[in-house]
């Protein structure tokens, strides 16, 4: 029996998607994928999923703007200050003692790479004033949407990215005006990858912080259990998982985890 067993249309669809493109479709919210599939058929002026279905057997193209529908990828640095407030004045402090500075971390649906970079930034700012310099750090930030993987590694941003980000960080961490450029020592912290959460394991664990943010909101129940087990076990002991406040956690992983900040939705492995 399949989820998808009362709308053989969609099923259909679903399946056929998967086995083109090698996309974890079905792991996404019934809702959240009937209205991104309705905007491309709009956008086509099919209406049916059988039709629509047909187009992309004639039209490989629409498999990418279908994807990229449905992988919103809206981000920002800094996005969510007091989340970033939170990982900078206790996790942050706590890791850099434990780890002797050197850390490795994963963003998972890291977008352009605005949350990795953030990440590298808060890092090398910790450093700056505590030291040890020349300690290693290792950032993965990982993504299904090639388009969005490009714009990372270029490391140029338009103004819109940075309205949350401090102005003092962009001075120190930025060059030129509109776009600007990430310093190329921020830059070769962060490695991108391109992976499907929902079908693929961690790239290379094992992490000190797993961040996976605006990204477990999209995927159904089970799928999201299934998710955040995986980012457990990918974890260090004592390493913390940030989820942001976007997301809820269920089941069995509450167990496997000490709550550190509830608001923000901060946890470390216990
Ligand atoms: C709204 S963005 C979140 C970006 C960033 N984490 C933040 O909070 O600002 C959601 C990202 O999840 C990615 N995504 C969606 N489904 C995915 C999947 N199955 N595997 C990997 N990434 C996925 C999208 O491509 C998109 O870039």
């Amino acid at each position: 029996m399949s989820r998808w067993d009362h709308d053989p249309d969609l099923a259909t669809l679903v399946k056929k998607i998967a086995l083109e493109r090698r996309f974890g479709f079905d792991a996404y919210k019934e809702s959240c994928l009937r209205r991104r599939v309705a905007v491309r058929m709009r956008a086509r002026g099919v209406d049916s999923y059988d039709d629509y279905a047909m187009l992309l057997d004639k039209d490989a193209g629409e498999y990418d703007k279908l994807i990229d529908t449905l992988t919103i990828n809206v981000t920002k640095f800094y996005r969510n200050r007091e989340t970033w407030d939170a990982i900078a004045q206790s996790v942050m402090p706590n890791l850099m003692q434990r780890q002797a500075g050197h850390l490795r971390c994963w963003s998972a649906g890291c977008a352009s790479g605005e949350e990795p970079y953030t990440l590298a930034i808060l890092i090398s700012e910790h450093k700056r004033r505590t030291g040890p310099a020349a300690a290693m750090t290792h950032i993965d930030a990982s993504d299904f949407d090639r388009r969005s993987l490009e714009r990372a590694s270029v490391g140029q941003y338009g103004d819109a990215a940075f309205e949350e980000l401090p102005t003092e960080l962009t001075r120190r961490y930025f060059t030129g005006q509109s776009p600007k450029s990430l310093k190329p020592e921020i830059r070769s912290m962060v490695r991108f990858i391109r992976h499907d959460i929902t079908r693929e394991p961690a790239p290379n664990p094992p992490y000190d912080l797993v961040m996976c943010r605006n990204v477990l909101i999209y995927f159904d129940r089970e799928t999201q259990k299934r998710l955040v087990s995986g980012f457990i076990d990918a974890l260090n002991l004592g390493g913390y998982l940030v989820l942001g406040r976007a997301e809820t956690l269920f089941g069995h992983a509450r167990e496997r985890l000490k709550l550190e900040d509830a608001r923000e939705r901060i946890y470390s492995r216990s």
